[in-house]
């Protein structure tokens, strides 16, 4: 490879370097960017997969698709944008031009933006004036008239057993991909034992992965796990455990997740 700079352009490759269709890991000053060759038009984007940081550039490139090597996720090799589970971002594409026979990019340095799923969450959304701030509030029933009638507790509603837990569990969401845990396949496992501390009430182990080892959310996810199920009248206490084996992997959701993220 020839390594040239032309204002902030840097000449990576020559034209007849990389088959069409072809991909190879160039350096621009200093970044791994993995170039493409499609259809005679040349493409650059990021070496790095944003659901976990992987390298894009040994995955398999379908038309002006790259899939991650790791769990699959999908870019576009013309815009960066992501495409499918497990990356919600898109990764950095860059400028590219043919000239003197070679190929020539020049990095964009803005960040990569936030894909549509993306939402500040985890974040219970405000309720309005005069409403519950019960996060469950949308599925408790409407307040009535009568202002001695206690609000129902949805969750000490739900029996306690594994399907009760899980059916708690919907009330946590991804904080990027607002999909539930449950629907994720996050929830490998659900204990229930009789409390050691607290006679009549109940210890509740949940294992739980995450769709990486270094999931930013998986604070909050356990956090919100334990509140929720915690918030039960016959929980005493709520243990999480991060299980990531087997690891996760897309397969895990179900087809109502696959909905609403627009996976087929
Ligand atoms: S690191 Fe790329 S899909 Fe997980």
């Amino acid at each position: 490879m020839n390594f040239q700079e032309s204002n902030s352009f840097h000449r990576v490759a020559d034209i007849g370097e990389i088959a069409d269709p072809g991909k190879t890991l160039v350096d621009v000053d200093g970044e791994m960017i993995a170039l493409f060759h499609v259809g005679g038009q040349f493409h650059a984007i990021d070496d790095v997969c944003t659901h976990d940081g992987g390298p894009l550039v040994d995955g398999e490139l379908i038309d002006h698709k790259i899939a991650c090597p790791r769990h699959g996720a999908k870019f576009d090799i013309r815009t960066g944008a992501a495409l499918s589970m497990p990356a919600v971002r898109a990764t950095r594409s860059h400028e590219v031009k043919i000239e003197d026979g070679g190929v020539w990019v020049r990095l964009r340095n803005e960040s990569a933006p936030l894909g549509p799923a993306a939402h500040t969450i985890g974040t219970v959304p405000a309720a309005p004036s005069g409403a519950s701030q019960n996060p469950l509030a949308d599925t408790a029933s409407t307040p009535t008239a009568t202002p001695t009638s206690p609000t129902p507790d949805p969750i000490s509603a739900l029996p306690l057993s594994e399907d009760g837990i899980r059916e708690m569990l919907k009330q946590v969401k991804d904080p990027e991909l607002f999909v539930n845990i449950v629907d994720l396949g996050l929830i490998y496992g659900v204990t229930i034992a009789a409390s050691a501390e607290a006679t009549g009430r109940q210890h509740v182990s949940i294992d739980m992965t995450m769709t990486s080892p270094a999931c930013p959310a998986g604070p909050q996810l356990i956090g919100d796990t334990k509140r929720v199920v915690g918030s039960h009248a016959d929980v005493a206490a709520v243990e999480v455990r991060i299980v990531m084996d087997p690891p996760w992997t897309p397969d895990r959701m179900t087809e109502a997740a696959r909905d609403q993220l627009g996976i087929f």
